[in-house]
């Protein structure tokens, strides 16, 4: 068998991340910056059917069989030997890196599972199609976080920008006009379930005043829509800014976060806002082209601990 490699990118939700989860649509892009990568390799001095994990970025070297059930990578692959219904599996090593970062909002967790079910089922011969690995993604995700909308899987799998309601098919958005973001990592990890879960707890203790926020989260969200399909690209921004605010009010946001968003307004953003799960992990900025530098060396004075430039490229 010769080395089979695979990629996927990182994501940044631009509009309506939380609300999604209840049933809100929600606009997600890639971010091709950063991406993990697999590399499967035959190894045919193991015993046969052996699948061995290296992935240095977490301190990991493991056979599948001497990890949990409940193991991300584990659980993938097992999946993806049901889904292919293989029942010889060549001996082989998964060598796994990645520049997204962890617990980061950018969807680390959900691109290392679509690399690896690439380039893991290409190997044996079934490349699975995008619509298989999201769904399965999709699963792995409920190990990460519990309750997820499936944006992530859906954005890093298709690579492409989307319009996003949970349960529908994907709709690929058509961008008008190009624009640019600057991504801003504010250094503190945030896992998506934790975010989750006390959003949850939130809108069960007041449903009202919550079903309230994801509704202004998804019109926002059908606003975006709107002015991305038209080029409309100042106001792209100033609808990331009403969206920071209604997340503001869910209580995802942190003062890390709020003192970046400040920053990038501050710098001559046309808007900004978190990104994600929220208290921590990443914020967003739409940027004129000619600010873009402008701009991360200003979020990068305000506490950032590393930005990355993108352009959601016309198509
Ligand atoms: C995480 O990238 C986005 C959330 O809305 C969770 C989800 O949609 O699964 C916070």
């Amino acid at each position: 068998m010769p080395a089979f490699s695979a990629s996927a990118p990182g994501k940044i939700i631009l509009f309506g991340e939380h609300a999604v989860v209840y049933g809100r649509p929600a606009i997600a892009v890639p971010v091709t910056q950063v991406r993990a990568k697999a590399i499967v390799m035959a190894e045919p001095k193991s015993p046969a059917g052996q699948v061995r994990f290296i992935a240095p970025d977490i301190s990991l070297e493991a056979a599948l069989d001497s990890l949990p059930e409940d193991h991300p990578l584990a659980f993938t692959i097992r999946r993806a030997v049901s889904t292919l219904q293989l029942v010889h599996i060549p001996a082989c090593s998964i060598r796994i890196t990645s520049t997204i970062p962890i617990a980061g909002g950018m969807g680390s967790g959900a691109a290392v599972s679509v690399a690896v079910l690439r380039a893991f089922s290409a190997s044996v011969g079934h490349p699975l199609t995008n619509e298989q690995i999201s769904s399965l993604v999709y699963e792995t995700e409920r190990i990460y976080h519990g309750t997820p909308s499936g944006i992530d899987n859906t954005v890093i799998t298709y690579a492409q920008p989307v319009y996003f309601v949970k349960g529908k098919s994907v709709e690929i958005l058509s961008v008008k006009n190009s624009f640019t973001l600057v991504i801003a990592d504010t250094g503190l990890k945030s896992p998506t379930a934790l975010a989750v879960g006390d959003v949850r707890q939130a809108w069960q203790k007041d449903p009202q005043q919550f079903d309230r926020l994801f509704d202004s989260a998804g019109a926002i969200a059908e606003a975006g829509r709107e002015s991305i399909e038209s080029g409309q690209v100042e106001a792209i921004g100033s609808l990331m800014n009403k969206n920071h605010a209604v997340l503001q009010k869910m209580g995802v946001s942190c003062p890390e976060l709020d003192v970046l968003v400040e920053a990038a307004r501050t710098a001559g953003a046309f808007g900004a806002k978190l990104s994600g799960a929220g208290r921590g992990g990443s914020m967003i900025a739409l940027v004129a082209p000619t600010a873009s530098t402008y701009v991360a060396d200003a979020l990068r004075a305000a506490g950032a601990v590393g930005t990355i430039v993108t352009e959601v490229r016309q198509s």
